[in-house]
């Protein structure tokens, strides 16, 4: 299992996105470009000594990402505020990617074409959209759930 984040916006999320990669013992992709400026010592800051323990892979591009070598199996899945499937009932596999969009867009129509499966966490109709870390985390909740033997070893 892997999480991926479409060129993130917001520095402070990509930090709680590493630091949530890092705890739960899940690697991180980040496909750039980012909305920021993503030098090392900006990622330092914005995860703090998180980033260390995590296993964080940069792709220069959605291109560059779908040729990269962690790409080469397992699904992708979406999530989406558009998505029609309701995450919970998803059946999650090892393989599996959770990409997640960016904070002010989401993703366009060629990333949402690409996934094998497109996933909605239902909110309150008035409601927009959850924090993308907030999405991501709720997402692994689930997806650990459902494949990792209660007490087993994180990693
Ligand atoms: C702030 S939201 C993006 C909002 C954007 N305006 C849109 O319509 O996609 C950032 C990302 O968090 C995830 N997300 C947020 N709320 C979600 C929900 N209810 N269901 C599925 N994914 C969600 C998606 O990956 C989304 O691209």
């Amino acid at each position: 299992m892997r999480l991926a984040l479409f060129q993130p916006d917001i520095p402070q999320n990509l930090g709680a996105t590493v630091r949530l990669c890092a705890c739960l013992g899940v690697p991180l992709d980040v496909i750039e470009p980012c909305g920021f400026p993503l030098s090392d010592k900006a990622l330092k800051r914005a995860a703090m000594d998180y980033g260390a323990a995590a296993e964080l892979t940069r792709h220069d591009s959605w291109g560059a990402f779908l040729s990269a070598p962690e790409r080469a199996a397992g699904r992708l899945v979406l999530f989406t505020t558009k998505g029609a499937q309701p995450y919970v009932d998803f059946g999650f596999q090892r393989g599996d990617t959770l990409l997640f969009g960016r904070e002010s867009a989401g993703v366009p129509d060629e990333v949402h074409a690409a996934a094998e499966g497109r996933l909605v966490i239902p909110i309150c109709p008035e409601t927009r959209s959850l924090n993308v870390v907030t999405a991501a985390a709720m997402a692994l909740g689930e997806a650990l759930r459902q494949l990792r033997p209660r007490g087993a070893d994180l990693r």
